[in-house]
């Protein structure tokens, strides 16, 4: 019977845990409410009661409360990039673009945004952030994560958890290891308990440690033989009792929820109850102890407590796509953006040097904010590039739009006659989705043959050619690359993307985005990615630790990203040579804007272990802080580092484990452009 999987020392922890905590008020309170509910009640609260209608964000999901005793409701909307439900929400740019902005702080402020919007709409739970580890960039959602690195990962999630909690509850999602969408509902991912701990899970430790999430969203599919959604070792063992998280965890929609979910950990069948139909009788028959459920409703209790839920919203809908929400939306898409080349300082251009301007691609006039599944925001306008370029330029500027792929002698000819021409091109929703919304994952990584060849016709007929590319990740480039002048990556950028793009291309904002991830030149550069098998196995090697391993060198490298400007990283120096578990290092460099225009830079700082008793990455990303400078301007930036966090995870002793060894420690501002060193010597090795 099911009662097998529930060891008794569980329900011994869980006793333990009622006892200890319910000296605090709150405790107290949350025993006293799920004390006077029936069991019904408490049944009640564990799945949702919204059926899935048409298409996506109609009507918040709904999961119970108990009314007579003033516990609300859960009310839910994605998402990733905005608010889900209704219309009129501000469209912020896709997550990839707002972690290439290396920009935790600007992160929150986007977090806050959206929980506010949902806050003020009567919502209380944000299903974002996705922090799944960009493995491959095959991957159909790449556009609702931030990337490769678990560092980076780490910092934009927790950022956008602290973001959406000051005003509801975030849900970062999918617990664990999911990074395929075609066989997303049966997969089995076999993983090895270092790389799972160091590559999947880092992140969600952190949200939960660092952010605080009151609620974890578990993954669809399967990890080392179980469905994640009633994984014993990732919901119990793992996230409950090891990492200590008080909140609760919902199961993705409606293929989440398995036989063992109740017993093994998931608190809430999402959106409807389904494998959770049957769970009242499985209490009353005694298969299911009511200690289960009571542990699940005095979680989602305690977080409506703690997060205020049962109090009227601080906020009315005159926030929602209000004039400072677009304002972040746009900053975060200005930021978001990397220049990826700019050969004799095509950009920024000068309007007041530009009579005619070609501006050519049917994305130049089109809303190209990302796929249209569960993360999608349907906003009251959208500005597109080619709006941004009008706006910007008024009636100065002969603007030629052709809104064509496939270009003929007559656009050429009106090419050829401008003094330069931006072509807008890249991905969109047919090309990669969410599961069974769309396409899923990339059956490319490049543009393929039309937009290829608009890119070589385009830059083949006029000298200063300029590629705008959207796209949720990484796409190779080949053959079109040294054609073009500059070439400028904006993601999907939101509703106010084409202002920001307006303001990057004319100069009035100055690029300072870095790649989140790896462009390879082609698939031969990157682990296989195999989404027809219901087996697959990771390890511990993608994105650019994979490119390192291997020696390859990528198109453009993580971290990679150019300015209007330059900057000088010099003098590294540190505040200790030696350190040990618990303390944290800090390493400050001074950076110098050499240029003539005001800029940010973002100074990465990377660890390398020679003389590692286990398998290291070459290069692992453990710091990094983005400064603004005035031109001229030198300032100190400090990197700060916890010596915890060059742990590894010690499979022999089921913990995390430092190595008493001289690290090095690389800073600069690629991956690649790494000219300063130094070394930190880590004293005894010692279980964490
Ligand atoms: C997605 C989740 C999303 C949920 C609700 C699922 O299919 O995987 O990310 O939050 O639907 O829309």
């Amino acid at each position: 019977m099911k009662l097998r999987q529930l060891s008794l020392a569980w329900l011994a922890l869980l006793a333990a845990c009622s006892t200890s905590s319910s000296g605090s008020d709150l405790e107290a309170r949350v025993d006293e409410l799920v004390s006077q509910m029936t069991l019904e009640e408490k049944v009640a609260q564990m799945a949702g009661t919204t059926p899935i209608q048409g298409p996506y964000g109609t009507e918040l999901w709904n999961v119970p409360g108990v009314e007579r005793l003033g516990v609300p409701a859960f009310k839910m909307s994605d998402g990733p990039r905005g608010v889900g439900v209704g219309e009129g929400r501000t469209a912020f740019p896709v997550a990839m673009a707002r972690a290439a902005s290396w920009d935790p702080e600007l992160e929150q402020r986007v977090g806050e945004a959206m929980g506010r919007e949902l806050r003020a709409i009567g919502g209380n739970i944000l299903l974002a952030p996705a922090i799944n580890n960009l493995r491959h960039p095959s991957w159909g959602r790449s556009q609702e994560t931030y990337g490769e690195d678990v560092h980076l990962l780490s910092r934009m999630g927790v950022a956008a958890v602290q973001g959406i909690q000051r005003y509801v509850i975030a849900n970062p999602k999918h617990y664990a290891v999911n990074s395929i969408e075609k066989t997303r509902f049966q997969v089995d991912v076999t993983v090895d308990e270092r790389s799972l701990r160091e590559i999947y899970l880092a992140h969600f430790r952190a949200a939960v440690h660092e952010g605080g999430a009151a609620s974890i969203m578990s993954a669809y599919n399967s990890v080392n033989g179980q469905f994640c959604g009633e994984n014993v070792t990732l919901l119990r063992r793992i996230l409950k009792e090891e990492w200590g998280f008080d909140g609760f965890v919902l199961s993705d929609w409606i293929f989440g929820a398995h036989e063992d979910s109740a017993m093994n950990g998931l608190d809430i069948e999402m959106p409807l109850a389904n494998k959770f139909k049957g769970l009242l009788d499985q209490v009353l028959s005694g298969a299911v102890p009511e200690e289960v459920v009571d542990d699940a409703v005095r979680r989602m209790v305690r977080k409506k407590l703690q997060h205020g839920l049962d109090q009227p919203s601080p906020v009315d809908e005159s926030v929602v796509e209000s004039d400072e929400h677009l304002a972040v939306a746009q900053e975060a898409a200005a930021e978001g953006a990397v220049l990826l080349k700019n050969a004799n300082r095509t950009l920024p251009v000068d309007p007041t040097a530009l009579a005619r301007l070609a501006v050519v691609g049917v994305l130049a006039d089109e809303a190209n904010i990302g796929d249209g599944g569960s993360s999608s925001v349907r906003p009251s306008f959208v500005v597109t590039p080619l709006q941004g370029i009008q706006d910007a330029l008024g009636d100065s500027v002969a603007i030629d739009h052709i809104d064509k792929n496939i270009l003929d002698a007559q656009d050429l000819a009106t090419i050829e006659a401008a003094d330069a021409v931006i072509i807008v091109t890249g991905l969109t929703a047919e090309d990669e989705s969410e599961g069974l919304l769309g396409p899923g994952d990339r059956e490319e990584l490049g543009l393929g043959q039309e937009r290829t060849k608009l890119i070589l016709d385009a830059a083949g007929a006029n000298e200063r050619a300029i590629v705008v590319l959207e796209g949720g990740g990484a796409i190779t480039m080949g053959d079109w690359l040294p054609e073009v002048d500059a070439l400028l990556m904006v993601w999907y950028p939101g509703q106010m993307g084409g202002y920001a793009i307006a303001d990057l291309l004319f100069g009035a904002a100055n690029p300072s985005g870095k790649l989140p991830l790896t462009i390879p030149t082609g698939l031969d550069q990157l682990p296989a990615f195999d989404n027809t098998s219901l087996e697959v196995t990771y390890d511990y090697f993608h994105g650019y630790r994979y490119l390192d391993r291997n020696g390859d060198d990528p198109e453009f490298e993580f971290g990679y990203g150019l300015s209007y400007t330059r900057f000088s990283v010099d003098n590294l120096r540190t505040s200790d040579t030696e350190a040990g578990a618990g303390d944290s290092v800090t390493f400050t460099v001074d950076v110098t804007n050499t240029g003539d225009v005001a800029g940010a830079e973002v100074v990465q700082l990377y660890v390398a272990y020679p003389g590692s008793t286990v398998e290291r990455a070459e290069l692992e990303l453990k710091g990094f802080a983005k400064v603004e400078l005035e031109p001229g301007e030198r300032r100190a930036v400090d990197l700060v580092v916890p010596v915890d966090s060059l742990a590894y995870y010690d499979v022999s002793q089921s913990a995390w484990a430092l190595e008493g060894l001289e690290h090095l420690v690389h800073v600069g501002v690629s991956s690649r452009d790494l000219p300063l060193s130094t070394t930190l010597t880590v004293v005894g090795k010692s279980p964490l």
